[in-house]
């Protein structure tokens, strides 16, 4: 049975994910105890199905684990109704779809301006990496800037979101799990801090409209307040630096694909954005806990059971795409499962394809020679997929 944390699956785990998509149902594993959906139609019903729920599983009663524990079980992500409906209420109308328009003008200011800096960069240096350039900062100052974190702080947001997020790889390392325990120390002190210097002193961000929900009681508490916060930061940049960084590197090992977005990107960026979330997914795995007996695709799973739901391998299943192992920019439609279904389905996806819409015509109008200065590097994890940095040239 496919090893996930083995980093020649890492490196590309799409053969391993066909073969698993074969058997046609799920299948367990028995080494993590969890059957695996790989198909789209069962990938799909499992963010779908009620009675499989996501129940966060503490670390350990372990007071070194006590942050990090209540930072997840307290978040809307890892929660389930009633409080998983009570906390979505308190954030959803900040992500919809008209808010998230209006802030169209912002994220083409932060594009160009990181476009602008990466031309004296070129000047100098004949290089810039897409990711640490341009991928990078702005989905986290867009975030920042919307949450109403420090300016001057941002560097600590991608540090600290990456410590955490490693320990939603299969087995991490104990190293990994202390730098997220310490990650998760300081970035819930600093958000508490923050929060509460923003109840006597609010400003036009989201942390203030959070804050004077908790002051007032009932509808949000301090823990909550300070993981809903947590989480937006993290999933507000994390995946979509990778989906963006993935798509990237895609086009640019294809000539065809580079040639379509050099001659007018502007016209096709609609369909371009939703193939870069589905051809190269930037999260791969997410995980269900039955909470009553179920069945997805045929197979029964017992109250207790882990079922994931494999996205980048529903993403390329041939039963409704044609030629999956093709990047094909012009794809339409393209019913890619990437920002997930059902109750959980990413609050952010009105954001994050905004922001690849604005930033990726952007780049290829003011850089249409781009090519890939070098072998880009992979980050070694599976479940969040991405690349470390990608040299890039004229
Ligand atoms: C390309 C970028 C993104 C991708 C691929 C992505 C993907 C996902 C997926 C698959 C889920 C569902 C997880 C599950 O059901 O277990 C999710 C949930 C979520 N996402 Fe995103 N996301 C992206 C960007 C964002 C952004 C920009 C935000 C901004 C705040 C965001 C905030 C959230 C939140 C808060 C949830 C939890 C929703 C809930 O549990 O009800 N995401 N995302």
């Amino acid at each position: 049975m496919i090893d996930f944390s083995d980093p020649s699956f890492a490196e590309n785990p799409y053969p391993g994910l066909s073969e698993i998509r074969s058997a046609g149902k799920p299948i367990w594993h028995e080494g993590l105890q969890i059957f695996l959906a790989a198909t789209h139609e069962d990938a799909n019903n499992v963010f779908r199905n009620k009675s499989l729920g996501r129940i966060f599983k503490e670390k350990s009663p372990e007071f070194e684990w006590e942050i990090f524990n209540w930072l997840h079980a307290d978040s809307i992500l890892d929660s389930e109704p009633p409080k998983h409906t009570r906390l979505r209420s308190l954030v959803t109308k900040a992500f919809n779809r008209q808010k998230i328009e209006g802030m169209r003008p912002a994220v083409e200011r932060i594009s160009q301006r990181l476009l602008d800096e990466i031309d004296i960069k070129i000047k100098n240096n004949e290089t810039f990496d897409l990711i640490g350039d341009y991928a990078e900062p702005l989905p986290v100052k867009i975030i920042a800037d919307l949450l109403g974190f420090p300016e001057s702080e941002e560097h600590l947001l991608r540090p600290w979101s990456q410590a955490i997020v490693k320990m939603y790889e299969v087995n991490p390392s104990q190293l990994y799990q202390d730098e997220a325990k310490k990650a998760a120390r300081e970035f819930a002190d600093y958000v508490h801090q923050l929060a509460t210097y923003r109840k006597t002193n609010p400003g036009n961000d989201l942390i203030s409209e959070l804050a004077a929900v908790e002051e007032g009681g009932e509808k949000l508490n301090a823990h909550e307040l300070v993981a809903t916060c947590v989480l937006l930061l993290n999933a507000g940049h994390e995946a979509s630096v990778n989906a963006f960084g993935n798509g990237m590197v895609a086009v640019l090992e294809r000539e065809d694909q580079a040639k379509l977005l050099r001659q007018n990107a502007r016209a096709i960026t609609e369909t371009a954005v939703e193939e870069f979330m589905r051809f190269d997914a930037p999260l791969h795995l997410f995980e269900r806990t039955a909470t009553a007996p179920t069945e997805i695709g045929g197979v029964r799973i017992e109250p207790g059971q882990k079922i994931a739901s494999l996205i980048g391998s529903a993403n390329r299943d041939e039963k409704v795409f044609q030629n999956p192992t093709e990047m094909n920019i012009l794809r339409d439609p393209n019913p890619h499962i990437g920002f997930g279904a059902g109750i959980h389905f990413c609050i952010g996806a009105p954001l994050a394809r905004l922001e690849m819409s604005v930033s990726l015509p952007a780049i290829w109008e003011k850089f249409p020679t781009m090519k890939l200065a070098s072998t880009p590097v992979r980050r070694p994890t599976f479940v969040l997929r991405g690349y470390e940095s990608v040299a890039i040239s004229l």
